[in-house]
């Protein structure tokens, strides 16, 4: 349970407010590279964290990520042209390059000299955001100049492409509600039984029982989470997840999975889903198991990001499936399955009303972690994850008897066990 102050606190991310400051000083997912394949391109629109902007590869393939609203007027640049290095506003062609520099007025009157058109120019700069790409994400940082990191070093970025198999969709509701979700792994025995012990003939231990330890341990990006089943003979079955500022999340599934909940404003999130193999490419066959049931992406209506499910149409819950125990809830995929239930606590969850359990315990340990955080950058200090090498860390399912503490597996398994980059 938060407090009002508290709920608002975390929940809101807009421009000067606490947690947006916060996350405007990590690397930030746009869209992904392939959305923006060619130079000179169709430019796409992209709302992050309450601000309108639009993106674009330039004619040398750079990326330029700037306000969505014209200087001049105020008209959209989505409808730009994308040509020789800038994208021109088709209201009255004025036009911008990737850093925002305002490089082209040819409203002018004819026989402007020359120093007044540099004046124009200069005064009719537009908000623009450093961008780069890594696996396959356009990333932009929207904070403080001073104070920008290195790209983080997540471990589903850094391997090939073939490697991974990403998808996104828009989630109708605050960030901290998929977050949150995330974290909670009691639901798994819950929520998505039926669909995944049948995907898994019935093997997967994890989603069958419920934990009865919850560990932490502290990393340097932020913190490693376990799940502790009991299995028999003194021994415990680990669920590892790896919790890493300001919204990823690592899953030790097989394939392995990652998710970002990226505020587009505070009632939308964008919702990125990864699996990812680090040994090997991303086979037909993989694609197809991800995809039949669909795990943990949702199907979209093509070329967009809203997915078919949606709140509008309950999520396609069957009441028959759902009576027959082949699903528990009835709604397909597990991606569909948690967005519905995040979605359907309201566009902001009521966090004061809440009556936490035992398994919950996850879920306060982020929110007092991220509370903790923003207090310290309140404070002056640096946020954590500051290092590219603090997302070093690699998330695990692991048998151990009971007796090892969970830091000491964290310490010999979680952290460090990743193999350097290839340089
Ligand atoms: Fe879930």
């Amino acid at each position: 349970m938060l407090t009002p102050e508290e709920n608002e606190l975390l929940t809101r991310t807009g421009p000067g407010t606490p947690m947006g400051e916060l996350m405007r000083r990590y690397w930030v997912p746009v869209a992904f590279s392939h959305q923006l394949e060619k130079p000179d391109g169709p430019p796409l629109r992209a709302r992050l964290m309450g601000e309108d902007l639009v993106a674009f590869r330039d004619s040398q393939g750079r990326i330029g990520l700037i306000d969505e609203a014209c200087p001049h007027r105020t008209a959209s640049m989505f409808f730009g042209r994308n040509e020789e290095c800038g994208l021109r506003c088709v209201y009255h062609g004025i036009k911008f390059d990737v850093e925002g520099n305002c490089v082209d007025v040819p409203c002018l009157p004819p026989g402007t000299p020359e120093n007044q058109i540099s004046a124009v120019k200069k005064n009719m700069k537009i908000k623009a955001y450093p961008c780069e790409e890594a696996g396959g994400v356009i990333w932009a940082y929207m904070g403080p100049a001073d104070c920008r990191p290195e790209l983080p070093e997540l471990e589903w970025a850094e391997v090939p492409d073939d490697h991974r198999f990403a998808t996104r969709h828009i989630q109708e509701c605050n960030w901290l509600q998929g977050f949150d979700g995330g974290f909670d792994q009691t639901h798994l025995t819950f929520l998505h039984s039926g669909t995944v012990d049948m995907r898994r003939g019935n093997t997967d231990r994890h989603r069958r029982i419920v934990p009865s330890i919850y560990e932490f341990c502290p990393l340097p990006a932020g913190f490693a989470f376990g799940g502790g089943r009991e299995i028999g003979d003194g021994n415990l079955s680990w669920h590892v997840e790896l919790m890493m500022m300001p919204f990823h999340k690592v899953i030790p599934s097989v394939p392995r999975a990652a998710h970002m909940w990226m505020p587009m404003d505070d009632e939308n999130t964008m919702l990125y889903s990864i699996n990812f193999n680090t040994e090997r490419p991303f086979t037909e066959e993989d694609l197809e198991r991800e995809l039949a049931w669909r795990g943990i992406h949702t199907e979209n209506i093509p070329g967009t990001d809203r997915a078919i499910q949606t709140k509008a149409n309950d999520f396609l819950i069957d009441r028959e499936l759902q009576a027959s125990g082949e699903s528990y809830t009835g709604i397909k995929s597990l991606g569909a399955q948690d967005c519905g239930i995040q979605e359907s606590m309201g566009p902001i969850a009521d966090r004061t009303k809440e009556h936490l359990l035992v398994g919950d315990s996850s879920i306060v340990r982020v929110r007092r972690y991220l509370l903790d955080v923003l207090k310290d950058l309140a404070e002056g200090k640096a946020p954590p994850g500051g290092n590219p090498a603090h997302y070093r860390a690699r998330s695990l399912r692991l048998e151990a008897p009971a007796t090892t503490p969970f830091t000491e597996l964290v310490e010999s398994q979680v952290w460090g066990n990743r193999p350097a980059a290839a340089e």
